[in-house]
């Protein structure tokens, strides 16, 4: 009874809803005792990483918390992370992660929130290309696009977006969880709520197993689907089937950016929240326990890191690790844990270059003559030894006064290459019939996907949370955004000790009579 009392409390009085003073009042009386002893909010909360997700994290760290706590955001890089951009000719372009898609809700709120402007992703033509020639190439009239598909894949796209649509209509269902303030405390646990044992299969099965036994060919499944997979991860139809259909969102119309970059949101999330920022490196985490005033214990976190000015630490009730652990990546310690917090050396992410050309595409390279133009804006790749680059897509710049859409491919423009390697000089030159500029980003992209897989942890002690687990689930801008208002409720209800918000059982059912 008392329990009861105290919990139902918390969460209305989080939510901004003033309860009738009577009914406080009865409440202190009867649990009196019980709300002496509830918890203190936590005084201080670090996030290691401003990427989307640490900053998102300190976002809804500070709607939970409120507005007393003080968040420490640290990031040894530039804020954004794997969001960045280069700049070519004046003009900015997405180095790392690009595209949003329309039905990304925690990233069009952030937008929204924070009044920033959008810009609108160009739908081009598509054409596939096997390391010799054009093996599919989409046509700008509409009619003929569909004559093309149809004689070439019989009904397996509109199969596709069925199957895809059941998928998204799934995953749809976190936004409901999270907006009723559910949380859970692994990855595999939050797929399952979405959509049961078949659902949180898909991370052990390859996009290739569900699609096969879903009934596609082998000819869409190696000319269509894994080019897909190449040109938004990097890899083959081996990754997991969860991803893979992430990959294939990636296709969709209606894709957006954010104008300026949307490293954007991470900067303008930072200030929304108030959080401070630390330009210093996390090296290691240790808990530390020390006696209060009353004499009681009280844990806390030890947190050092290096700035340029030297090795500092401070003390957190409440550490989230907003960064993917593993040396090359982060190079965390976590000092003297009993049991030790584990190694995370499966985990990998791999080498993946981004470059960005001005230049002039070679018509020969696609099968054309010299004089030929080349109407593409985007060229995926099939998974053979002959294919050097995963996909070739025109770029467009970050601002949106710089229309590109007015011109065509054979004139002068930006391209975005993304290929395993640096690209040669050889190779470039296969590609450009001229250039005049090459800029490169390398980057530790995404997981290695290899299913079957145990997804790592979100708990990693009693008040550490780990948010770039849900990565190997799939990597995108908005799965970080989910992993970080999870782990803040997680970490909101594990304070407070709201144990019914956590890995409830049977949501979808409940929240459906609910309504
Ligand atoms: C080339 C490329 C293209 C992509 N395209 C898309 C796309 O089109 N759409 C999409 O949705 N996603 C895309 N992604 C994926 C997307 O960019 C990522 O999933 C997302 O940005 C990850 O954000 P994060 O905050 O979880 O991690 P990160 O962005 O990696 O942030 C982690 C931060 O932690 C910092 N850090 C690490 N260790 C420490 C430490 N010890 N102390 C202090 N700071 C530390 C790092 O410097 C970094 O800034 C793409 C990624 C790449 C690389
Ligand atoms: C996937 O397989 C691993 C073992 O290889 C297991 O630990 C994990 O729970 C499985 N995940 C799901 C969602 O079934
Ligand atoms: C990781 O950090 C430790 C100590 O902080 C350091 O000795 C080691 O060289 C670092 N490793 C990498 C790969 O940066």
């Amino acid at each position: 009874m008392e329990s009861v009392g105290v919990r139902r409390a918390r969460p209305a009085a989080s939510r901004g809803l003033p309860g009738p003073p009577a009914l406080a009042l009865l409440l202190l009386l009867l649990c009196g005792p019980v709300l002496g002893e509830l918890r203190a909010p936590p005084e201080k909360i670090a996030v290691i990483g401003a990427g989307i997700g640490g900053t998102s994290a300190s976002y809804y760290l500070r709607q939970k918390f409120g507005k007393e706590v003080r968040i420490h955001v640290f990031e040894k890089g530039k804020i954004g992370g794997r969001l960045a951009t280069l700049n070519i000719k004046g003009q900015g372009y997405e180095s790392g992660g690009s595209i949003i898609h329309p039905l990304n809700l925690h990233m069009k709120r952030f937008v929204k929130e924070l009044d920033l402007p959008t810009v609108q992703c160009i739908d081009g033509l598509m054409g596939i290309h096997n390391g010799e020639h054009l093996v599919f190439e989409e046509s700008g009239w509409f009619i003929i696009n569909m004559i093309k598909l149809v004689w070439h894949y019989g009904f397996q796209f509109l199969r596709m977006h069925m199957w895809m649509e059941d998928i998204l209509d799934k995953f749809m269902r976190i936004y409901r969880y999270q907006s009723h303030d559910y949380s859970f405390s692994s990855v595999e646990g939050l797929m399952h709520a979405l959509g049961g044992d078949e659902f949180a299969g898909m991370l052990n099965r390859t996009i290739l197993q569900s699609m096969q036994k879903a009934g596609f060919s082998e000819k869409f499944l190696s000319e269509i689907i894994a080019p897909v997979m190449r040109f938004n991860y990097g890899q083959n139809t081996g990754i997991n089937g969860f991803v893979g259909a992430v990959s294939l969102a990636g296709i969709d119309s209606g894709l957006w950016a954010v104008e300026g970059g949307n490293k954007r949101v991470c900067e303008e999330l930072l200030q929304f929240s108030k959080a401070s920022l630390i330009s210093g490196s996390v090296m290691y985490i240790e808990e530390k326990a020390r006696t209060t005033p009353t004499g009681g214990l009280k844990k806390a976190y030890e947190v050092t890191y290096k700035t340029d000015s030297g090795i500092n630490t401070d003390l957190y009730d409440i550490v989230m690790v907003a960064t993917p652990l593993n040396s090359k990546m982060s190079n965390i310690t976590f000092l003297n844990f009993d049991p030790p917090i584990p190694e995370f050396h499966q985990y990998q992410h791999y080498h993946l270059v981004t470059t960005l050309v001005h230049g002039r595409l070679n018509p020969s390279f696609f099968g054309l003559s010299a004089t030929d133009r080349v109407e593409l804006s985007d060229v995926f790749t099939t998974d053979s030894p002959n294919s050097f680059f995963y996909s070739l897509s025109m770029a467009t710049p970050t601002r949106r006064e710089a229309d590109v859409q007015s011109k065509t491919a054979t004139d002068s423009a930006v391209w975005k290459i993304f290929s395993s390697e640096s690209l040669t000089k050889e190779q470039l030159n296969l590609l450009f019939a001229s250039h005049d500029s090459v800029d490169e980003k390398e980057w530790l992209a995404y997981p290695e996907y290899k299913p079957p897989l145990k997804c790592p942890p979100i708990i990693l002690h009693d008040r550490i949370y780990y948010l770039s687990g849900i990565e190997w689930a799939a990597s995108a801008m908005e799965m970080s955004a989910i992993a970080a208002h999870n782990a803040a409720l997680l970490a909101y209800h594990r304070w407070y000790g709201n144990t019914e918000m956590i890995d409830q059982e049977g949501l979808y059912e409940k929240l459906k009579t609910e309504l």
